[in-house]
């Protein structure tokens, strides 16, 4: 089985834990993408009503043209869930997200919600945070060069560039991407007190003890990871 195939394992399992007349945080990525064409067909078969918070321009354009329905944090300030993918997984659940340079969004989405449920495949299990995904940041433009400086002492920074863009990818606030490859992470929540402490560090990746349940697609089957 690709990759994918498990990713979307993840999100049909995860389905259970989405309630009609929810109000959700729905994240970004591939594997969220998985699950909007999920709970879409639930909409047409069973009739199930929920609204959306999204993270991104991109969750937006899926729900809008997938038919459901979109709110905001200030119309509704507390979820009953956020689902989103991650790039990493620890054992406790903690993660390292922004693959997808929405990572902002998604944290501010994820910390609303009662109940915030990760997808991924098992690709994405590590056994230490940074082991295989670089940690991003996402960093105000006019600050760019004195925050790349101050991340050198924290790992490897790359400014992420666009793909099909010349120059680098703009986030949907305006902002810049670093990634810190090889990321020298010795305790996770002092790492994120530090990076957020740097001026025009407007957040970084590190989600720390905030996902509650985490969906792992394998060849296996899917294996559900809770907070030990
Ligand atoms: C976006 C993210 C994504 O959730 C993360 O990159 C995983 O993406 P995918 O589901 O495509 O593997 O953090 O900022």
């Amino acid at each position: 089985m690709d990759r994918d195939e498990l990713k979307k394992m993840s999100a049909e399992a995860a389905l259970e834990q989405i309630k009609d007349g929810m109000i959700i945080g729905m994240g970004s990525g591939s594997t969220v993408i998985h699950l909007i064409n999920l709970v879409v067909q639930r909409i047409k078969n069973e009739g199930m009503d929920i609204m959306a918070v999204p993270t991104s321009y991109d969750t937006a354009q899926w729900c809008i043209s997938s038919g459901i329905r979109l709110t905001t944090l200030d119309e509704h300030p507390s979820l009953d869930l956020a689902v989103d993918g991650a790039d990493e997984v620890d054992p406790n659940l903690n993660l390292i997200k922004g693959g997808g340079a929405a990572l902002t969004r998604e944290k501010i989405v994820g910390s609303a919600a009662k109940l915030l449920v990760i997808l991924v495949d098992e690709s994405k299990l590590v056994k230490n945070l940074g082991e295989k995904a670089p940690l991003p940041l996402e960093i105000l433009p006019f600050a760019i060069t004195p925050v790349i400086r101050r991340l050198q002492g924290f790992g490897e920074p790359v400014l992420r560039l666009s793909k099909k863009k010349l120059g680098p990818i703009v986030t949907d606030n305006g902002n810049l991407i670093v990634d810190l490859h090889n990321p020298k992470i010795m305790n996770y929540s002092e790492m994120e007190i530090q990076l957020n402490n740097i001026p025009g560090v407007i957040e970084n990746g590190l989600f720390i003890e905030m996902a509650d349940l985490v969906y792992v697609g394998s060849e296996k089957g899917v294996n559900i990871l809770t907070k030990l």
